[in-house]
């Protein structure tokens, strides 16, 4: 299975200052952006500071690119520049659904054969909700043989420009009802297809306990990482993205109540009744924390 991605960091590809200190700035994998924060005419300024920055950087983080989305006129300039330089995988903004990474899939394969790389070892995370036909086209994941595929994740401001939104939130400033509907289609997609749920970024970078809220919720819903577009953001979502001593110690206790009584598919814990469902939880849980460790 592919390393869960608990942080993954947001890094403008045409800003030499953000990329120099990327590397320690503790994500499990990196962002280098090449779409949508980086202008026109900054395009070949970012992807050759993209290619470099591969090509130079010795970092504990996982290099990923976003590249420009497949209609764009950069994308294939992008993957001829990157796709060499073996980055861990692609993001790939606004597709229209699986065909979408399908045909990305192909262009990647043929890179690698051209230069000679292992077949298969570069993946893919799509920013699966980026247009009404994308979300529409969600539940096709799950069905279609995409072996590159990761994880899914999900983005409010794309979908909103094309719904003909003047906003994303409702008046109390959280996501309006679509946007919440389109966030837990996205984690159901996800472990529907047997890949990572990564939820979307919280743009207020300075608020850091909303920040912790909103992670923390997303955690205890199912989603194991979260994007994030500033370094003081990466610390807080590996911490909520990590089973709590609260969690792991309540998971113990469940593991043991089974172990107990053996024989029995209920048991008490704490007073509560805990059967089956709680028990495989439990041993998630464990895996988790388990995973983390080194
Ligand atoms: N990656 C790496 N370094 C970053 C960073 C990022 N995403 N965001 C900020 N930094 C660095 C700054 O360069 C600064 O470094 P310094 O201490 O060496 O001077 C430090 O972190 C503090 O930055 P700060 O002044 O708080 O923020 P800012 O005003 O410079 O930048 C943003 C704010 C939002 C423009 C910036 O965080 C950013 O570019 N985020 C990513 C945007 C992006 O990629 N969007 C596309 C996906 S939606
Ligand atoms: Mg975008």
């Amino acid at each position: 299975m592919s390393k869960i991605l608990r942080s993954l960091l947001f890094v403008p590809a045409d800003s030499e200052k953000k990329l120099a200190k990327a590397g320690d700035r503790g994500a499990d994998a990196l962002l280098i952006d090449m779409e949508d924060s980086v202008l026109p005419d900054r395009k070949s300024t970012g992807r050759e500071l993209c290619a470099e920055f591969l090509k130079t950087t010795g970092t504990a983080s996982q290099i990923w690119v976003r590249v420009n989305p497949l209609d764009s006129k950069y994308v294939l300039e992008d993957l001829e520049a990157i796709i060499p330089l073996e980055p861990a995988g692609i993001m790939l903004p606004k597709p229209d659904g699986p065909v979408d990474i399908e045909t990305l899939s192909r262009h990647i394969e043929r890179l690698e054969r051209k230069h000679d790389l292992p077949e298969g070892n570069i993946k893919i995370l799509p920013v699966a909700t980026e247009t009404a036909r994308a979300v529409m086209s969600l539940n096709l994941y799950a069905r279609t043989y995409l072996p590159r595929l990761i994880g899914l994740t999900w983005g409010a401001e794309d979908l909103a420009t094309d719904l003909g939104a003047l906003t994303n939130k409702d008046n109390t400033g959280n996501f309006a009802f679509t946007y919440q509907m389109v966030r837990s289609q996205t984690l159901l997609a996800a472990k529907a297809a047997g890949v990572q749920a990564i939820d979307t970024l919280y743009d207020d970078f300075r608020d850091q306990d909303g920040l912790r809220a909103r992670a923390t919720a997303a955690f205890t819903e199912g989603f194991t990482g979260m994007l994030a577009i500033h370094p003081a953001q990466v610390e807080i979502i590996n911490q909520s993205f990590t089973p709590t001593q609260t969690q792991i110690h309540h998971a113990k206790a469940v593991i043991q109540a089974f172990a107990d009584n053996s024989g029995a598919g209920a048991v008490s814990v704490n007073g509560k009744m805990t059967d089956i469902p709680h028990l495989k939880q439990a041993q998630n849980t464990l895996a988790l924390y388990e995973s983390y460790k080194d």
